[in-house]
């Protein structure tokens, strides 16, 4: 039977193989998926052995994104973009390395949440791994601006200028900004996407209400507990406000879709995992 593995360091929390043995039942695929942890310096053995065992690909999350995009032997220009890779495919010796983080984020802003992107003003808020995954797919939205907001201001810097020429060719004008900025003290968004982990460390929100419209989108990367203060933050400003499952959800299903040539329903697997969320 093909086998599948998310590797991480923690892994316990991974909804992973819960989402792919539903997205196997309901496109009538064969094949197994596992979580493991991986030591923090162990990821490039444990890969290969997998890899010797005969399996055929895997998701990377946290802290392996970085080191999985340069174990590659090849990979997707979202990966040369993101310098970070959740999906490995495994063919041979070759492995090639792609990213879903950002295209599962479009995907459910777009077709799950019906919020398009085309010709909106973004803010992109953080600009570390997660901030690094979303920004090409979102640059290919065509929005008409993205401004990457960070507390360390040269991090933002560097991860714009990463994507200058995407965000050229798209015509989106991109600009990166520290927290202080002037701009983010005065101008609202239509889009408010947290991908800083300020919400995870239940630390304060990093950025003022008046960045929010009315009515306007409010994403938040994370899921569960990690979100709700960013979540809460969104709606009691007007804003629609939404949590990062329904990206985990689509994330997995380009990974799906990449190994498996097959694309699996996300809408009823979203729907059963945040039932099963809010019970537990
Ligand atoms: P991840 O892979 O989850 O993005 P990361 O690469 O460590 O993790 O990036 C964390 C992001 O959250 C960074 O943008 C970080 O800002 P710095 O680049 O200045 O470190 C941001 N971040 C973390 N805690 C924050 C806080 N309390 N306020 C604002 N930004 C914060």
């Amino acid at each position: 039977m093909d086998t599948y593995c998310v590797f991480g360091h923690p892994i316990e929390h991974s909804k992973s193989p819960w989402i792919h043995a539903r997205f196997a039942q309901l496109t009538g695929q064969t094949l197994t998926y596992s979580k493991t942890l991986v030591p923090l310096d162990g990821f490039a053995k444990t890969l290969q052995s997998f890899q010797a065992q005969g399996g055929k690909g895997c998701n990377v999350t946290l802290p392996f994104k970085n080191e999985a995009a340069a174990l590659a032997t090849h990979c997707s220009p979202r990966v040369s973009l993101a310098q970070a890779c959740n999906t490995l495919k495994f063919d041979g010796q070759e492995i090639f390395g792609e990213n879903t983080d950002g295209l599962g984020l479009v995907n459910d802003l777009v077709r799950n949440a019906g919020c398009h992107l085309q010709g909106k003003s973004l803010l992109l808020i953080g600009a570390g791994g997660a901030a690094a995954g979303v920004l090409g797919p979102l640059l290919c939205e065509k929005p008409r601006q993205i401004y990457v907001a960070n507390r360390t201001h040269n991090k933002a810097i560097q991860l714009v200028k990463r994507h200058a020429a995407l965000a050229l060719a798209e015509g989106v004008e991109c600009l990166a900004f520290d927290l202080q900025h002037e701009v983010i003290h005065s101008q609202s968004f239509d889009v408010v996407i947290n991908a800083s982990s300020s919400s995870l460390q239940q630390g304060e929100l990093p950025v003022p209400a008046s960045v929010l419209s009315r009515h306007g989108m409010a994403c938040d990367l994370m899921y569960g507990p990690a979100s709700q203060g960013f979540m809460d933050w969104a709606r009691s400003n007007g804003a629609e406000a939404r949590d990062g499952l329904g990206m985990l959800v689509e994330q997995a299903a380009e990974s799906f879709q990449l190994w498996r040539g097959v694309r699996p329903p996300t809408a009823p697997v979203l729907a059963e995992l945040r039932a099963l969320l809010a019970k537990s």
